[in-house]
């Protein structure tokens, strides 16, 4: 049993936001359970977090797996007696045409992105049900707000996560539940280095992306933190967000306009065309 301490489980919490969101919670009190398949930087995070106080726990949980998943958070409640936070925020990225792309490029990312929300949603749901309080956090992406063409994939699944998350904001509520999905731009993490490319060429692919205003990923924990107690729906920490939104409402052509441009500047970065 934990106590008054709350407990937090954060899912590929071992880099970039989710690792600035344990690091975060941690500031704030709360005990984290870092959960993610890096094993390695898992349970040397865990290593380093602890040395001055007990704070954090890493666990092997891979958000695909079902049962994985499943069985990993049900044994923190029962360990702790509580779970106040379940932040959804592993995620992978991928960059391509449609047309070069694969039913299992598209089950590949899904399964993480996608699956691996409704995977922590659905068991950390009936948890907070049940003891009538918590927060769930879903990470998805600015992508997920509105078109990223050359990454429809990646958008797809940040789509449905916003989808999923504010319809369940409301269905929450009755029961002391808050839900809250979070839309971040461009984060200085290693999701770049990462991302799969398909038919293209991932360094241009990346100078383009790098050449964005990246915000500091501790800056992005501290700013979601504060939405998350505000209990906000969609935390979208971008910059200029609301200007942007008036501009685009009313004036519809010139986003068309910049989502073509994205459109052929990403298609110049194909392989066949570089
Ligand atoms: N960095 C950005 O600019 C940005 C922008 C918008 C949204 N996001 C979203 O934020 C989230 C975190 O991204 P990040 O930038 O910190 O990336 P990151 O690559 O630094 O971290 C992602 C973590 O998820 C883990 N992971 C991957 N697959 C997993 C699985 N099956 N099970 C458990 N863990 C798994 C990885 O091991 C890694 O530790 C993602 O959902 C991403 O789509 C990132």
């Amino acid at each position: 049993m934990n106590g008054e301490r709350k407990v937090a489980i954060v899912t590929g919490g071992a880099s970039g936001i989710g690792l600035a969101i344990c690091h975060e919670l941690i500031r704030q009190n709360v005990y984290v359970i870092i959960s993610d398949i890096n094993r390695l930087d898992g349970i040397k995070i865990e290593k380093d977090l602890n040395k001055v106080n007990e704070c954090c726990r890493y666990v092997y949980m891979d958000v695909t797996d079902f049962h994985n998943t499943s069985t990993v958070i049900k044994e923190i409640y029962q360990e702790f007696g509580r779970l106040d936070y379940l932040i959804n925020n592993a995620g992978i990225a991928m960059y391509g045409e449609l047309f070069d792309m694969t039913i299992d490029d598209w089950k590949e990312i899904t399964d993480v992105n996608l699956w691996g929300v409704i995977h922590g949603t659905q068991v950390g749901y009936a948890i907070m049900k049940e003891q009538g309080f918590g927060h769930i956090v879903n990470t998805a992406s600015a992508a997920g707000l509105g078109p990223s063409p050359v990454s429809s994939a990646y958008s797809a699944t940040k789509h449905a996560v916003v989808g999923l998350t504010t319809s369940l904001h409301y269905e929450a509520e009755e029961f002391g539940i808050k839900v809250s999905v979070l839309c971040p731009t461009f984060v200085d993490t290693p999701i770049f280095d990462r991302a799969k490319a398909i038919n293209i060429n991932k360094i241009l692919m990346k100078e383009q992306l790098k050449k964005q205003k990246m915000m500091d990923p501790q800056k992005l924990a501290q700013m979601t933190l504060d939405s998350v107690h505000k209990n906000k729906v969609i935390i979208c920490p971008m910059p200029m967000r609301r200007t942007m939104d008036v501009f685009f409402t009313l004036f519809p052509s010139a986003h068309r306009s910049l989502m073509r441009l994205v459109c052929k500047i990403s298609r110049k970065n194909r392989l066949e065309n570089v």
